[in-house]
C-alpha cells in the first residue's frame, strides 16, 4: 500500500456530520452497524431531504425490526444482508419462509425518474435481482406519475430518465422475460387498483401521514394511492408474500400500504373472550385474568365470569394502561362466562361470502349480525379460512406487504449522498474516468498524517470509501471487504493507496456496466414497455 495517502486535507475529519458513533461490532469487522448512536430527530419523509442518521430510532419509534433477527431464516443471504447494509425490515419472515419452502412470493420496487440512476439505486436494483433469482416474481416500476405530480417533471424529462433506469436494472441482471417492468402511467390495472384503494383512505389520514394540507395538489395525493397500488400489484392474481426493498424514507408508504391491505379484506380475524370487542391492550389483560382464573379453578368445567375477571384485574394488576377500560368492559359483561374464541368480523364481505364463511367454519360456532365466533379453530386456521373464502368470492385476500430497508450511502464529499450534488455520488452513467476521479477526491476516515494513521488506524466506519467497498466494490467477496476493513483499522492501509484501488475498481465497474447497458437496449426495445409517453 502506498503511504502517501492520508494527506487529503482537513476536510477528512471536519466533514463528518454524524457524530461518529456507528462503529462496527467488534466481532464482525465488515458488518456495518445499523444502530448508530446519534440522537437527532428522525423524520421519515418520503419527499424530504432529511438524512436518516439514527437507525436505532427507526426500530424504537416506528417498529421497524432489525434485519439481523430474520437473517438466519434467509437461504444464502445477499451480501448486503450479510454486511448489515440491509439493516431493517417489516414482516420479512413470510418472504424468507416462502423462499425456503419454494412457495410463491414476489418482490417489487419503484424508481422516480428524476435524474440519472446512481450507485444508491444500484442497491435496490441488486435487491430486486437477488430476490428474482431466489424465485420471486419480480417487478420494477417507473414512478412517472409520482415524478410528474410530486416533482413537477415534464414528460420529456421523465421519458429520458425512465429508459435509463430500466437499462441499468436489466444490465445488472434483472430478467425481464421472467419479471415485469412497467410505468405507472401506462398500467391500467395499477390505476384501477389505486382507485379502489382510494375508497379506503381519506384526506385527513393522508394529511397526518404525509403532512399534506389544503394546498396539496390532488395529483400528488393520487400518486400516493398509485404507490399503494404498485405495492399490492403483485398480489392482484393471488395473495402472496411480497417484499418491497426501499430506503427507510419510504416506510410511511409501507405502513399505509399494510393498513390498506387489511382494510380491503372481506373479514378481519381477532381473538375474543366474550360477546364484546376488546382492543389489543384490553385483550392482553383479559387473557391474563382468564389464564390465572382457569388455572386456579378446582373444577375445570366451572364458568369463569366476566365479573370474576374484573375483580381479579382490580386486585392483581396495577391501575395502569388499559386496565380501567378492561375492567369496565368486563363489568358490563356481568355474569357472561369468558370463553376464548376466534372471531371473524365482516369488514367488506358480500352477503354470499359471509354466508359461505358461516358454512365453512367447522365445529362449534356462534353467528351474529356481522361476526362469527368459532370455538374450535385456531387463529392461524381462521386466517387461512377467511382468506380462502374471500378469494373464492371475488376478493383480493391481500397479505400485508413486507419491506426491507437499506442504509443510505454517505456522500463521497461527506454528508448525504444526493443526486443534486454530482461530486457526492457516482452516477451509473458517469464516465469511468470521472468515476475514478470522484473516488480519488472522496472524503475518507483517515487521520491527519500517515504516521498517525499507522499508529491509530483509519476510521473505516466513518469512511465513504470503505462504504464503497462494502456496498459495491467487494461484490460477493466478504473476505475482501473484511480485509480492507482490518487493514484500515489496523493502520496497515493508508488512504491514498486505498482510494487508488477503489477508484480503479469503480472505473472497471462503470465500464462494464455501461457495456451491459448498451446490450440491454435491444432487450428493452423488445419489451412492451412504452419508452415515449404521448402525454403533453
Ligand atoms: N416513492 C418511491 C420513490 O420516491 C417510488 C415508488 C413508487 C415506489 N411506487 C413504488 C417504491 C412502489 C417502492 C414501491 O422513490
Ligand atoms: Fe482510508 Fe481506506 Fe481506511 Fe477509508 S477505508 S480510512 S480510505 S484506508
Amino acid at each position: 500500500m502506498a503511504d502517501d495517502g492520508t494527506h487529503d486535507g482537513e476536510s477528512e475529519s471536519a466533514v463528518r456530520s454524524d457524530g461518529g458513533t456507528n462503529g462496527a461490532d467488534a466481532g464482525s469487522p465488515a458488518a456495518l452497524r445499523a444502530d448508530g448512536g446519534a440522537v437527532d430527530e428522525v423524520a421519515l419523509d418520503p419527499w424530504g431531504s432529511s438524512t436518516v442518521d439514527d437507525y436505532r430510532k427507526l426500530f424504537e419509534e416506528f417498529g421497524i425490526e432489525a434485519f439481523e433477527e430474520v437473517l438466519p431464516r434467509v437461504p444464502s443471504p445477499h451480501y448486503l444482508m450479510r454486511r448489515g447494509v440491509i439493516f431493517g425490515h417489516r414482516d420479512y419472515r413470510p418472504v424468507a419462509d416462502a423462499m425456503a419452502n419454494d412457495e410463491p412470493f414476489a418482490t417489487l420496487s419503484g424508481f422516480m425518474p428524476t435524474g440519472d440512476p446512481h450507485i444508491g439505486h444500484k442497491l435496490v436494483f441488486d435487491e430486486l435481482i437477488w430476490h428474482q433469482r431466489q424465485g420471486a416474481d419480480a417487478y420494477g416500476l417507473i414512478a412517472d406519475l409520482e415524478a410528474h405530480a410530486a416533482r413537477g417533471l415534464s414528460w420529456d424529462e421523465i421519458d429520458e430518465h425512465a429508459e435509463s433506469y430500466l437499462l441499468s436494472l436489466i444490465a445488472l441482471g434483472f430478467d425481464p422475460d421472467d419479471g415485469t417492468l412497467y410505468r405507472q402511467s401506462t398500467n391500467r390495472e395499477v390505476q384501477d387498483l389505486a382507485f379502489e384503494l382510494g375508497t379506503k383512505a381519506n384526506v385527513s389520514e393522508l394529511g397526518a401521514i404525509y403532512d399534506f394540507d389544503g394546498e396539496t395538489e390532488v395529483s400528488y395525493m393520487e400518486s400516493v394511492v398509485t404507490q399503494m397500488a404498485d405495492i399490492l400489484y403483485p398480489q392482484l392474481e393471488e395473495p402472496k408474500p411480497t417484499v418491497i426493498p426501499v430506503g427507510p424514507d419510504q416506510d410511511p408508504h409501507m405502513r399505509l400500504a399494510r393498513d390498506l391491505a387489511g382494510r380491503m379484506r372481506y373479514f378481519g380475524v381477532t381473538e375474543a373472550y366474550a360477546s364484546f370487542e376488546l382492543d389489543g391492550g384490553e385483550r392482553e389483560l383479559v387473557a391474563e385474568a382468564y389464564d390465572a382464573l382457569s388455572t386456579a379453578a378446582d373444577d375445570p368445567d366451572a364458568d369463569i365470569r366476566c365479573v370474576d375477571a374484573a375483580e381479579w384485574l382490580r386486585t392483581e394488576r396495577p391501575p395502569a394502561g388499559a386496565l380501567e377500560s378492561a375492567v369496565e368492559t368486563l363489568e358490563s359483561g356481568g355474569k357472561e362466562p369468558l370463553r376464548p374464541r376466534v372471531r371473524f368480523l365482516d369488514r367488506n364481505a358480500t352477503d354470499e361470502a359471509f354466508e359461505a364463511l358461516i358454512e365453512a367454519v367447522e365445529g362449534e360456532k356462534r353467528v351474529y349480525e356481522s361476526h362469527i365466533d368459532s370455538f374450535d379453530l385456531s387463529r392461524a386456521e381462521a386466517e387461512t379460512l377467511a382468506r380462502e373464502v374471500e378469494t373464492d368470492h371475488g376478493g383480493y385476500g391481500f397479505l400485508p406487504p413486507s419491506s426491507i430497508y437499506h442504509r443510505f450511502m454517505t456522500g463521497l464529499t461527506g454528508g448525504k449522498m444526493s443526486s443534486s450534488i454530482p461530486a457526492s455520488h457516482i452516477s451509473l452513467l458517469d464516465d469511468p474516468e470521472e468515476g475514478y476521479e470522484k473516488v480519488k477526491s472522496a472524503t475518507t476516515g483517515g487521520r491527519e498524517t500517515a504516521e498517525k494513521q499507522r499508529e491509530l488506524g483509519g476510521e473505516a466506519d466513518e469512511c465513504p470509501v470503505y462504504e464503497l467497498y462494502a456496498y459495491l466494490l467487494s461484490g460477493d467477496d466478504d473476505e475482501f471487504a473484511a480485509r480492507v476493513y482490518e487493514e484500515c483499522v489496523g493502520g496497515e492501509r493508508l488512504c491514498g493507496g486505498c482510494k487508488e484501488q477503489a477508484a480503479e475498481l469503480m472505473a472497471e465497474f462503470l465500464e462494464e456496466h455501461q457495456e451491459k447497458r448498451e446490450e440491454a437496449k435491444a432487450v428493452l426495445a423488445d419489451l412492451d414497455v412504452e419508452l415515449r409517453s404521448d402525454r403533453p
